[in-house]
């Protein structure tokens, strides 16, 4: 059935949406193939299997000319020196995605297939994907880095695009920050 207009509950601060819809919730076994270092990652899923990022969503549902939203929330943490991050994905019909830092120290990692950019994600940041852009997140901070997306139901997720091509460059902590590196 259509969905009725509703209201949605925005809480910045608590980057909370209410109503809730379904929750994701993706532990490092879920990122295999992603982190540079394998074996940094195998021990890493041995070792607990950690949280490294949730994604709650409201009941718009990921469907063609719906807006779906969601808040993905990332864990503070490195495996080999490598930020934690989200899977990564391309959207099979190219379409663009808008996302809105909320909490902590985070980047938006996009890559056409040719270019990397990355936009510095703080709170009050919104990071424009445009059409073609594959796109990934990463908490380059201490604290948990939350962000809310903005999305056309119809965009889909294409996680095996970014197994095959990867995303051109990664997020390694240093001193005193992040450096983004090509290996
Ligand atoms: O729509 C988006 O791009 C986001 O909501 C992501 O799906 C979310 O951040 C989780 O990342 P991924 O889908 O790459 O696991
Ligand atoms: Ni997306």
């Amino acid at each position: 059935p259509p969905i009725s207009p509703f209201a949605i509950q925005f809480d910045a601060e608590a980057a909370t949406l209410t109503p809730e819809g379904p929750t994701l919730t993706r532990r490092m076994s879920a990122l295999d193939g992603l982190f540079k270092d394998h074996d940094a990652w195998q021990q890493a899923v041995a070792d607990g299997d950690p949280v490294v990022y949730s994604v709650q969503s409201t009941p718009v549902p990921e469907v063609d000319r719906e807006l779906p939203q969601s808040i993905t929330s990332i864990e503070a943490g490195t495996t080999a020196g490598e930020f934690w991050m989200t899977k990564g994905h391309q959207h099979p019909n190219h379409q663009g995605e808008i996302y809105l830092a909320l909490h902590g120290t985070g980047g938006l990692l996009m890559f056409d297939g040719t270019e990397t950019q990355w936009i510095d994600m703080v709170p009050g940041t919104i990071g424009y994907i445009p059409p073609g852009w594959a796109h990934r997140s990463v908490n380059v901070g201490a604290d948990p880095y939350k962000f809310l997306a903005v999305y056309p139901g119809g965009a889909g997720h294409d996680y095996g695009w970014v197994l095959e091509h990867g995303m051109g460059k990664r997020a390694y902590a240093v001193t005193d920050g992040f450096e983004l590196r090509e290996f």
